[in-house]
Parts: structure tokens; sequence; C-alpha cells
């Protein structure tokens, strides 16, 4: 084991790290705060712009074609301007379109706006998670990088508790201002914060990056990781797109791609974006029992991601996905079997609490471990030379999936029964927990590097066990 493993890499760590890794993770508040803010803002919007159903489609899933867009050119960039100035560039853009969307006097106008902080989203999305992933220290990686995941869903709950509070004076163009806040934060965070030291090692950068782990690392003697790092920027040229048909990066797009895929295809964005409407399914007809209820969604969001953070380096990637798959796939099958049994059951009651418990249960279940894990594995699985591009990659595959998942919730509800719907989602849930158990790695505790020496060297995903005890 090298010197920076470990122990003794632990206990000269800085405060300076954590303050870090927190003001980046404030890109994940962004993430969360601008896809949920939608769902109580829409209706307003849908009144003064007189939306067709169409248009308010369009003008709903604007932020996620966006989103698509930034993950496409957030690869290059993160690879060329470096993982901190993206995320300042994507600050700056989010900014400018949450000033189109507030002044936006019609639907063209907003579109323009939601359609610039998708591409800010889809930037920070995931390099975010890369820059974090490039500064922590390994044995503490995992709950660094998946802090994102936890600010995220913060955002969502935040966003609908605006939406509530600003709902009774139907001001939605302050519903979207606020997600300002967070923005400014992040580009004068950013701008104080130095580059990841990986980054600037394959920029021919070694005394800039030998100063930035000094800092993060609190210890003098940085050297072991210096050549560690350069050692594996030595056997790689510059990357270029078409290093990702190299055979050895195979397997990790492999991985990456299908949890990137089933992340969305298990459904949790139908949750996110619908609970309302899920709840009214269920017969939780008062507004304020289906307010309720979705608050109770965010915030075993966020509780459930708590514990993910907490034990990511302990438990290990692999263990989190298994039971929190297996906890998804239980609670949809449920959830579907309320649905099912809803005509038979008197009065809605039993049937609203059954979806109720479920729901928050299946909520739980992804926050423990497809929620955070993948953002993570992916900001671990591949070589530094294209790590940017391949994330870039997983990440779009993510984003469309989002998508598709968010056109079809509704249509899909109508053609399968609301039964049908979860049963399908709970299905794509087995086939990700199969998935998870032949085909993906575990990477506690290990160095970036190591992970990379590993694929590099042609070897399969499951061979990578990680360090087996790190407390
Ligand atoms: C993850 C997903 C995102 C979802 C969120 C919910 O970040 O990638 O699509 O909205 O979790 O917490």
């Amino acid at each position: 084991m090298k010197p920076q493993d470990g122990e003794p890499e632990r206990s000269g760590l800085t405060l300076f790290v954590y303050i870090a890794v927190a003001v980046a993770a404030i890109g994940g508040v962004l993430f969360g705060y601008d896809t949920g803010v939608i769902s109580g803002a829409i209706l307003f919007i849908t009144g003064e712009f007189g939306l067709s159903p169409t248009l308010e489609e369009v003008a709903t899933s604007s932020v996620l074609v966006g989103a698509i867009l930034g993950a496409i050119a957030g690869g290059l960039l993160a690879d060329r301007i470096g993982r901190r100035l993206s995320i300042i560039a994507a600050s700056a853009v989010f900014l400018a379109g949450t000033g189109f969307v507030v002044v936006a006097a019609g639907l063209p106008v907003f579109l323009v706006g939601r359609v610039l902080i998708g591409i800010a989203i889809g930037v920070a999305s995931f390099v975010v998670p890369l820059y974090i992933s490039e500064i922590a220290p390994s044995a503490l990686r995992g709950g660094m990088v998946s802090l994102n995941q936890l600010f995220i869903t913060l955002g969502i709950l935040v966003s609908y508790g605006v939406d509530y509070l600003l709902s009774a004076s139907g001001n939605w163009r302050a519903m979207f201002a606020f997600g300002a806040v967070p923005a400014v934060i992040l580009i004068v965070g950013m701008f104080l914060l130095p580059g990841s030291p990986r980054w600037l090692m394959s920029r021919q950068q070694p005394d800039r990056a030998a100063a930035v782990l000094r800092r993060v690392r609190g210890t003098r003697d940085v050297s072991g990781e210096l050549t560690e790092i350069q050692k594996s920027i030595n056997v790689q040229k510059a990357g270029s797109w078409s290093d990702l048909l190299a055979p050895s990066i195979w397997m990790p797009l492999i991985v990456g791609l299908g949890l990137a895929i089933l992340q969305q295809l298990t459904g949790i964005n139908t949750v996110i974006y619908y609970a309302p409407t899920i709840f009214q399914f269920a017969g939780l007809h008062s507004a304020g029992a289906s307010i309720a209820a979705t608050a109770g969604v965010g915030v075993v969001n966020v509780l459930a991601t708590v514990a993910a953070v907490i034990l990511v380096d302990r438990a290990g990637r692999r263990p989190l996905l298994l039971v929190g798959i297996g906890g998804m796939v239980v609670s949809l099958a449920v959830l579907g079997a309320g649905f099912a049994l809803g005509g038979t059951v008197q009065g809605g009651n039993l049937l609203g609490l059954i979806t109720a418990v479920s729901l928050m249960a299946y909520v739980a279940s992804f926050a423990i471990g497809l929620g955070p894990v993948f953002w993570l594995l992916i900001a671990e699985i591949y070589p530094l030379n294209v790590r940017g591009r391949a994330m870039s990659v997983a990440t779009v595959a993510n984003w469309t999936a989002n998508f598709l998942i968010t056109l079809t919730f509704l249509t899909l509800a109508g053609v399968l029964g609301r039964a049908g719907v979860f049963w399908l989602y709970a299905l794509v849930g087995i086939v990700a927990w199969f998935f998870v158990l032949r085909l993906v790695p575990e990477t506690k505790g290990l160095t970036l590097e190591e992970i990379e020496e590993h694929f590099r060297a042609g070897r399969h995903p499951r061979e990578l066990k990680g360090v087996p005890k790190q407390y």
C-alpha cells in the first residue's frame, strides 16, 4: 500500500478539503432545485401563457433536452479547460438561463431560458462528481462524491418548499429566481478553490498540482501520490473521443452506460416529478394530503442519502447497490399490488396507506444505492486521459433515459394500467440487480490510479474488490 492510502492520508486531512468538497457539491443543489421547481411552477405558467397539454409537456421537458446537450458538451470542456472552470462556466450559463426564464413574456423566451438552465445542469451533473473524486482522499472519496447527490436531494426538497410557499401568490418567476442564489455562491466559491490536481498533472503543471495536494492532504510530502498520478499519465497519451473505443475501456463503459440507463428505467423520476399525481391515483385527493405526502418523499430521499454518504466507504459500493435495488424491486411490486387491489379496497384509505408506505420505501431504497452510487462509480472507473469524455457518455445516456421515462409515464400508466407500469419498473429492477451482481466493480478505498491500472490490464470489473477494511 502506498503512503497516501488509509490512515496516514486521513490523519493529515485538512478542513480545506471538506470546504472544497462542500462548495463544489452546491452544483448538486442547482441540479435538484431546477429539476424539482417546475412541478409547482408549471400550473401557473400554463395559466399565464395559455399552454395546451402538449406545450405544457414541452415546457416541462425542455430542461431535460438542455441537460442532454450539456452532458454532450461537458465532456470536452472538462478535459480541455479543466473541471473547475467548467463548473464556473456552467454556473454562469445557469444564471443567464434563469434571467431569461424570469423575464419571459411568452413561451419562446421561457424555453430558451429552460434549455440554457438544462445545459448548465447537464455539465454540472457529472463535472462536480468528477472534480470531487479527483481532490478527495481515496478512503473518503465515496462519501465526499456522494455529497453531490445529497445536495441534489436537498435541492429537490427546497424546491418543493419554495413552490409550496409561493403557490398562494402564484409568483412562479420568484420560484425560478431563487435558483440564482446557489449559482452565485458556486461561482464565487469555485473561483476561490484550486483546480483538480489530477487534471493539472495531465496538463503538465506538476508544481501547481503539488501545491493543491499539499493543501488538501495537509502534509508536505505528496511525492508518493504525485508519482502515482504521473505514472498513469506516462502510459497513455492525451485522450480523444476515439480512445473511448480502446478494448480496455469497453467494460467500464458498459458498467457506466448500464447503470446510467437502469438508474432511470427503474422509474425514480416518475415519483420525483409526478408524486402528487401518483398520490391522487391512490385516492389522496385533498391538496393538503398530497402535498404532505410529496414533502414526505423529499424528506425520505434526503435522509436515506445521508445514510448512503455515511455507509458508502464502509460497506462499499456493491452492497449498497444490491440492497438498495432489492428494496426497490420489492417496494415497486407492493406498490403495483396496491393499485391492482385498488378496486376491492373500500374508501381508498388502505390503498392510500399502502401507496404512501411503499412509495417511501422505494425512494429510500433508491437513495441508499442507485441514486448516489451511479454518479460515484462513473467518477471512479475511467482513466484520467478520457475521464471527462467517458463520464459525459454515461451522463448523456442517463439524461436521455430520464427524458424517455418522464415522457412515457402517463401514457404507460394508461396502456398498462397503474399497477402494470410499476410492475414494469420492478422487472427492470430485477435486471439491474443481476447487472450489478455480475458486472459492477467494488472501488472502495482504492486510489483512482489503482482502479485505472486494473482496467488497463484488461481485467474483469468483478475482480476489483476494493480495500477490505477502512475503519
Ligand atoms: C439521481 C438521479 C436523478 C434523480 C435524483 C433523485 O441524482 O440521477 O435523475 O432526480 O437522483 O434524487
